[in-house]
């Protein structure tokens, strides 16, 4: 996947040293500084890792300076378009789209393992109603590793099978967090229905009666979850190949990846997006105060559902989000003075040179809230949401540190700024 057609050279202390250069497929060079420490005693540092290649990866392209997202070779707008999300899974984690043999097999597979064990209901009961769900969905992915012991096992025979199950009961186990914080019964899924319907029938059916699916709403939320299949090297992903290169398993390494989800900085902006729009809503201004604030560093506030590390450029997806939250209540004959709200402060944002200086645009966080508003999921679970949508690029990604046979457990290291030694002072001598 990559050549080394030149190398580069280090100049320390005296001396030349030829650092490998790694060219990707699309053209991203890379210096190889692998044994960099071995050679010259140092190492690099690299805050936030901003500039640093953590792995050779064959999943999914990003040019964030163009705005390109491709997942395996193909543009997120065609996916958005033609495809579906359990199709997406299959592309991303298989490395192909299924023809429909595959499919078939996949979505049977799917259906085969959408019920939990039933002892797991138990663990539900031990959460305190307040539980946030996605506290739940990082501690009942883990557990369910518990009731299938071959899962135990860093790589099964079947990957296929052992992804599809994950995939599944990701789902019945946010429904069940959300019924559960609700106090609401839980409801069973129906092997009839698919992926993202099975979902929504989960999430508001009542035991005395089915809720109504409307294929628009169907489509709108299965667009999302492919929206958020992957998204290469992002905290939670990383957080996913860092457990997996111990060798945990599956379950393990995905239960990680939600912890490093939730923060309101990667996959929770979906919801603090829809606590700052309903904030201006409620203050009845034109959002101006939070934009003035968000310019101000001493205020610690910032644009929620702005900015991002890899894109310098609009973000792909939140173009097909924003089109779809528009589609979405024109079709359901529905306005949201929060979507008003959003796009006049995407607006304003654009127009202001600190943003635009800075070029920050909206993120995929800004208006997929709006759309699952529409919808009626609640705010809690839209971090959730994303979590069952970035499920295939996590166990996409913890595949490919499995198969890699030169996968090294990561270990970064650290530039050390404490006390030099110091001697022990025993307790009575302390001051
Ligand atoms: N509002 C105000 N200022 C911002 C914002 C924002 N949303 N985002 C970045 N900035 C500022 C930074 O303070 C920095 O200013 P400076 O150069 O004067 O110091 C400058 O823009 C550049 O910041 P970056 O280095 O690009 O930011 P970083 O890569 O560290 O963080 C992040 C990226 C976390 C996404 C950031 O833009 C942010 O906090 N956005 C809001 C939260 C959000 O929407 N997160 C979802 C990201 S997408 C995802 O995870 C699915």
């Amino acid at each position: 996947m990559s050549s080394q057609n030149n190398n580069a050279e280090l100049k320390l202390d005296g001396k030349s040293y030829s650092l490998p250069v790694i060219e990707g497929t699309e053209g991203e060079r890379a210096f190889d500084i692998s044994a960099l420490r071995a050679q010259t005693g140092h190492i690099t540092m690299d805050d936030g890792y901003g500039n640093t290649g953590s792995c050779l990866s064959k999943i999914t392209f990003i040019d964030g300076e163009t705005g390109i997202l491709r997942y395996r070779g193909i543009p997120i707008e065609e996916l958005a378009e033609k495809s579906t999300f359990v199709e997406v899974a299959h592309l991303l984690i298989m490395g192909r789209l299924p023809i429909r043999a595959e499919l078939r097999r996949f979505s049977v597979v799917l259906t085969r393992y959408e019920m939990l064990h039933e002892d797991m209901k138990f663990h539900f009961e031990g959460f305190p109603a307040t539980a946030h769900p996605m506290a739940m969905l990082s501690s009942m992915i883990n557990a369910a590793s518990c009731f299938y012991p071959e899962l135990l096992e860093p790589e099964s025979d079947d990957f296929e099978i052992e992804a599809a199950r994950l995939l599944s009961q990701v789902r019945t186990i946010a429904a069940f967090s959300y019924r559960k914080s609700r106090g609401l019964p839980i409801i069973y899924p129906k092997p009839s229905y698919k992926y993202t319907a099975n979902f929504l029938h989960m999430m508001f059916s009542e035991p005395y009666q089915d809720y109504e699916l409307n294929p628009e709403v169907v489509r709108a939320l299965d667009l999302i979850f492919l929206l958020h299949a992957d998204h290469e090297q992002n905290c939670s992903t990383a957080t996913v190949r860092m457990v997996a290169s111990s060798k945990a398993n599956l379950f393990a390494s995905s239960a990680a990846g939600v912890c490093a989800l939730w923060g309101p900085l990667h996959g929770g902006a979906n919801q603090a997006v829809l606590e700052m729009l309903n904030e201006i809503h409620k203050a009845g201004d034109d959002g101006s105060r939070f934009v003035a604030a968000a310019k101000d560093k001493k205020s610690g506030k910032r644009l929620m559902g702005f900015g991002h590390r890899i894109y310098r450029n609009y973000d792909p997806r939140a173009k097909i989000i924003k089109k779809a939250c528009d589609d979405l209540l024109a079709k359901l004959k529905r306005s949201d003075p929060l979507l008003d709200i959003a796009k006049h402060l995407e607006q304003v944002a654009l127009s202001d040179p600190y943003f635009v200086e800075r070029k920050l645009y909206p993120n995929v966080d800004f208006y997929s809230g709006i759309i699952m508003r529409a919808i009626g999921i609640p705010l809690e679970m839209f971090t959730v949401i994303f979590a069952i949508g970035r499920m295939p690029g996590w166990i996409a990604n913890y595949r490919e540190v499995n198969e890699d046979p030169n996968s090294r457990i990561y270990r970064p290291r650290q530039i050390y700024m404490g006390a030099t030694q110091n001697p022990y002072v025993p307790i009575d001598e302390r001051s």
